[in-house]
């Protein structure tokens, strides 16, 4: 009960019009499993639908092994002080049917373990607070979604505003500290101060159509013996996470999270045409988040991070300056690491989120700006002709030592995701081979920049 008030306290309340509404949050246990529907039963008439989610990070919101791991070692460090605050958006049904914590509960039901499951999130019609799972949910006969017309012989369906905008998704992906008030996750609020919430471009655009970065229609019939309609939402949720989708082996969702990340910002150089031997150069590394709708990156605010390359050679492979390399512990090396670091209550660097009370820095990429880095090294005297500038764009969920301290059997590698590369020469033409995939026709756009601003010079 204590913890419930703590937390509503400092619950983000938004002004967002008309899709919020009075009700308060339905507190933990005050529900039964039985009120929830397994998915399974969805499945009957929903099963397009059901294969995008499952396999999703919503699907695996519950099994999810690094959460998992995270959550033994929060509960433990804060004596369960927090378990009704953690798994309110990792396992809502158990929460609200009182079935975790304990949050290591065996006999926990299928309808409750679902982690964000279609049943859950059909039965909260609105919301009164943004962030930390300020949801009421109505388990009912009723689901509610995005269509006015819709008629099921299974269930009523009654249309609701809010699963069309942003504030839905805000319930979760918006996270503040219960004690210290410090927000962990601000990928809502970034949202709403961004052109894109301006241009009502809301998460569903992006993360719930076949664009990636945009609205993109997705024609077809939403349930069996449904009507076809212009569109329905996709709900395979890609977001970032290639890391915990290749341990679960959910290569489809692993894949989408790739071409995501490749999707996301554009990379561009500016390297001088040509230098004398002993001179000092400095390259501009340009970094624009041109796709995501929140900071780049965001989420598991302490942990994730994104950072740039940078190798430069002589034409016969010669080092002459490198940046951005990892040791062997996986440590990146001197490289500006877009990322948000906390303190704890020492004042020391934490990536334990229960022990976070602020900020030490955050230098994320708000949507659609842009971050420069300045890069300075000398031609050596005997280097040979064109000198390779070879540029790229990398992101993790998280760093090497954080997963190997969870997982005693050091059994995880965190994949790295090259999401942008760009290449060029100094003294000579240096070809580009393009990052695989989407992120090869950016690299190339940016490449052309460079060659047509080295031109007009
Ligand atoms: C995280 C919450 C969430 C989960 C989990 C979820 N949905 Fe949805 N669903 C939504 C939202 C939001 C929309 C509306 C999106 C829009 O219109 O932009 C939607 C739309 C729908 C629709 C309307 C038709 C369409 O596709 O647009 C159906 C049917 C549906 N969901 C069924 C399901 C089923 C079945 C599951 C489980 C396999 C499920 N949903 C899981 C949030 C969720
Ligand atoms: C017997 C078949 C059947 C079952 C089982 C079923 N549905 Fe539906 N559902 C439908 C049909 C048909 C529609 C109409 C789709 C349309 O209008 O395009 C629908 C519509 C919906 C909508 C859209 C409502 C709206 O107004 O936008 C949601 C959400 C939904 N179902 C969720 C669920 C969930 C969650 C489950 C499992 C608890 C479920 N359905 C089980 C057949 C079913
Ligand atoms: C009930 C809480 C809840 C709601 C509502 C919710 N999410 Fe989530 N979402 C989560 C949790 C918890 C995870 C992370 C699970 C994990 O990684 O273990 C997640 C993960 C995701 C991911 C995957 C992130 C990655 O790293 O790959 C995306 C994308 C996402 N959500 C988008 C949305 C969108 C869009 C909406 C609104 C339509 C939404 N979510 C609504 C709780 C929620
Ligand atoms: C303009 C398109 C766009 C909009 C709008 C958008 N996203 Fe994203 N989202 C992306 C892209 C691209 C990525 C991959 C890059 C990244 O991680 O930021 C992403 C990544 C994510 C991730 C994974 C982050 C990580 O690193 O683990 C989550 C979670 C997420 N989005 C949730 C949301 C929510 C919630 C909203 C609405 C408040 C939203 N997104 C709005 C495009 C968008
Ligand atoms: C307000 C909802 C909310 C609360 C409260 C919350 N989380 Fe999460 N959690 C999320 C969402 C949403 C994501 C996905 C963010 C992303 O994709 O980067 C997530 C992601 C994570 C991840 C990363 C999983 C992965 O696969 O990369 C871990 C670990 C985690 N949470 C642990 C915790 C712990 C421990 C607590 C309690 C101290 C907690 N969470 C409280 C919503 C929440």
């Amino acid at each position: 009960m204590r913890i419930i008030a703590i937390f509503l306290i400092f619950t983000f309340v938004f002004a967002c019009g008309e899709v919020v509404a009075e009700a308060s949050p339905t507190e933990a246990g005050t529900l039964s499993h039985e009120d929830f529907t397994s998915y399974s039963t969805c499945n009957r008439c929903h099963a397009i639908t059901t294969s995008q989610w499952e396999g999703s990070m919503h699907y695996h919101a519950f099994d999810d092994p690094f959460y998992k791991e995270e959550l033994k070692l929060a509960s433990e460090k804060t004596n369960g002080s927090l378990d009704v605050f953690c798994t309110r958006c990792h396992i809502p049904a158990s929460v609200v049917s009182g079935q975790v914590p304990p949050i290591n509960n065996p006999d926990i039901s299928e309808e409750a373990a679902e982690g964000v499951g279609c049943d859950f999130c059909h039965s909260v019609k609105e919301s009164s607070e943004i962030g930390n799972g300020g949801y009421a949910v109505t388990p009912s006969e009723t689901k509610y979604g995005p269509f006015e017309d819709s008629e099921s012989a299974f269930h009523e369906a009654q249309y609701s505003e809010f699963y069309t905008k942003s504030e839905y998704c805000g319930m979760c992906h918006q996270i503040t500290h219960p004690t210290s008030g410090v927000v962990l996750d601000d990928t809502y609020q970034a949202w709403s101060e961004s052109p894109y919430a301006e241009e009502k471009v809301q998460c569903q655009d992006c993360h719930m159509t076949p664009g990636i970065t945009e609205f993109e229609a997705n024609p077809g019939r939403a349930g069996s013996g449904a009507p076809k309609r212009d569109h329905i939402s996709v709900h395979n949720f890609a977001g970032a996470n290639v890391f915990v989708t290749g341990i679960l082996d959910e290569d489809d969702h692993k894949e989408m999270a790739i071409e995501r990340l490749q999707e996301a910002a554009t990379l561009e150089i500016d390297i001088p045409e040509n230098a004398q031997p002993g001179e000092e150069v400095a390259i501009k590394v340009s970094i624009t988040n041109s796709g995501a709708g929140h900071n780049l990156p965001t989420g598991l605010t302490e942990a994730r991070q994104m950072w740039t390359q940078v190798d430069i050679k002589d034409s016969q492979g010669r080092k002459i300056y490198n940046s951005g390399n990892l040791d062997i512990n996986g440590t990146i090396e001197d490289s500006i690491v877009y990322q948000a670091i906390y303190a704890d209550a020492s004042g020391e660097p934490t990536l334990k989120l229960w022990e976070i009370t602020d900020v030490i820095s955050d230098n994320r990429i708000a949507p659609t700006s842009t971050a420069t880095e300045i890069h300075n090294f000398t031609i050596p005297t005997d280097a040979t002709n064109p000198i390779i500038v070879d540029t790229k764009l990398l992101y993790r969920s998280a760093p090497q030592h954080l997963i190997d301290e969870l997982f005693e059997q050091k059994e995880y590698e965190v994949p790295i995701v090259e999401m942008e590369s760009v290449k060029g020469g100094i003294n000579g033409e240096v070809e580009s081979e393009g990052t695989p995939g989407f992120g090869s026709v950016v690299g190339l756009i940016a490449l052309l920049t460079i060659y047509l601003f080295r031109r007009n010079m």
